[in-house]
């Protein structure tokens, strides 16, 4: 049998969980939702989900991972076996959801690298990207066939990361954030301090730094801030439980979450820096307001980005840097899906590792497809938006309320104490009241916030459908993935264990 991977040091582990949680989230994401809830503002909403939900559910899944030295599923089921599903879940809908189109976001960074030596976009950056390079279609239903060009990125990255995972963990994964992670950071160094020298800079950086205050009063702003933690941190996924699982048996549990937490905000509100530094330069250089070219997500990367980079001297530079810098934030962060399902994967069924991560990718690669199409601009944009709402939302929720309640937190709360070796007076304090905050975090802040958000998706889902798609669509392809993910999730948990030994061993542990 093959034996389970480690982290060979734990500067490994950081820069791989803080490359799972640095990605498109983080650039194209966060300044937007920043700016559009109150700008400078929104740090205090953001702050208080980060240090009352952020960290403690990462602490949470850090712990969980590591003293069980189990993957999601298994981690759960050792708790109490009907929970099994759970862990099942979390891993099934990021692998043949989330992975699958988040991907086909990177290989259209991959593509954009090449466009920006030659600013391919001309003078019509919009046009280019939803025309030429997609191809659009009139609607959810209307495939039309494959882009090519989408479908051989697409091929390209799904290599990359069957490449880096295929290894393992410490000569696969450990050894590629080793690398891309220094690279990802000096790039966007680079391209933030290019970004900031820009004229009209300042005023872009204003917009997005001025609090308006008011805001925060409104729930939505505070909504809008717990979710942008959670998809930031990656939690929710079974992701930072399975990278958790791999740390030698001595880990400083409570300070690599401080880490991880506050390098992952660090990076967005330092992104939204040279994003509103880029949209500021752009609307003096156009002459219009600064609200006219704020945009997120894909309208951010592949429409205001080109755009700039056509103004830019030495724009093709600029823009080949952007987009490799988005390509591995992007891949850094794909590797840790991948491996979130192959940890539980292996945790229950055993065999090969190589061979699995091989099927698993060509599964991806197949399901990738799905999204290359002429209509696979909505399929994304569906499925990312329910996978999101409602997926790791509801994991948060039910982790938080499984362990806070069933399984008390006190027993995560004895092993990272124990993780620590600190003794007398100061390990009093810490446990009293560092842990106890914890520990109410878990219990009651956690699932009232992610309730409340949860509600108020849903109660606006039955309002109108969601972007004014077909209901058609939004059924098949919102619900339906939830539902399907489910189902798969329920088989694999009724699955008998493979490594049954191992299974039983933990449990009587407990
Ligand atoms: N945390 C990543 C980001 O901010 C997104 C992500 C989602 C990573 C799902 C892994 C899994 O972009």
């Amino acid at each position: 049998m093959e034996e389970r991977g480690q982290w060979r040091s734990n500067i490994g582990f950081l820069l791989a969980a803080i490359g799972s949680a640095v990605g498109l989230g983080n650039i194209w994401r966060f300044p937007y939702v920043a700016y559009e809830n109150g700008g400078g503002a929104f740090l205090i909403p953001y702050l208080v989900a980060l240090i009352t939900a952020g960290i403690p559910i990462l602490m949470l899944e850090f712990a969980l991972g590591h003293k069980k030295v189990a993957s999601a599923p298994k981690a759960f089921r050792i708790i109490d076996e009907r929970w099994e599903w759970l862990g099942w879940w979390a891993v099934s809908f990021v692998m043949f959801g989330i992975v699958m189109y988040y991907i086909v976001v990177i290989g259209w960074c991959v593509n954009y690298v090449f466009f920006s030596l030659t600013r391919a976009w001309g003078e019509d950056p919009n046009g280019f990207f939803f025309g030429r390079f997609l191809g659009v279609s009139s609607g959810v239903w209307d495939l039309k066939g494959f882009r090519l060009p989408v479908v051989l990125a697409v091929a390209a990255v799904w290599f990359v990361n069957w490449f880096i995972t295929f290894k393992g963990i410490e000569k696969g994964i450990e050894k590629a954030v080793k690398v891309m992670m220094p690279v990802l950071f000096g790039l966007t160094v680079v391209v933030i301090v290019w970004s900031l020298f820009l004229k009209g800079a300042g005023a872009g950086v204003q917009h997005y730094v001025t609090p308006d205050i008011d805001k925060i009063f409104h729930k939505e702003v505070w909504i809008a801030a717990y979710g942008q933690i959670f998809f930031s941190l990656s939690l929710g996924f079974g992701i930072m439980i399975a990278y958790a699982s791999y740390l030698p048996r001595r880990a400083n549990i409570f300070k690599n979450a401080l880490i991880v937490g506050f390098t992952n905000s660090f990076y967005e509100v330092f992104a939204g820096f040279g994003v509103f530094s880029i949209l500021g330069y752009m609307a003096l250089k156009q002459n219009v307001a600064l609200q006219e070219v704020v945009s997120s997500g894909i309208g951010l990367a592949f429409v205001a980005y080109p755009k700039a980079i056509s103004l830019l001297p030495f724009g093709q530079m600029f823009g080949v840097l952007f987009f490799f810098l988005l390509t591995i934030a992007g891949i850094s962060s794909s590797i840790s899906i991948i491996e979130a399902f192959t940890a539980a994967y292996l945790d229950k069924f055993a065999g090969s590792r190589r061979k699995i991560i091989t099927r698993i990718c060509v599964v991806g690669f197949f399901g990738s497809l799905l999204f290359t199409t002429h209509a696979g601009l909505f399929w994304l944009d569906i499925v990312d938006h329910f996978l999101n709402q409602y997926g790791l939302i509801t994991v948060g929720i039910v982790e938080a309320i499984i362990i806070g309640w069933m399984y008390r937190t006190d027993k995560l709360k004895v092993h990272i104490v124990s993780q620590l070796g600190l003794t007398g007076r100061r390990h009093k304090v810490f446990d009293y009241v560092v842990l106890r905050l914890w520990m109410y975090c878990i219990r009651f802040v956690t699932p009232v916030a992610l309730g409340i958000a949860i509600v108020n998706s849903l109660l606006q889902e039955f309002a109108k459908p969601y972007e004014g798609y077909p209901v058609s669509g939004i059924l098949v392809l919102g619900v339906g993935w939830i539902l399907v993910t489910h189902l798969f999730a329920f088989g694999l948990a009724g699955l008998p264990w493979q490594k049954k030994h191992e299974a039983i061993r933990d449990v009587v542990e407990e």
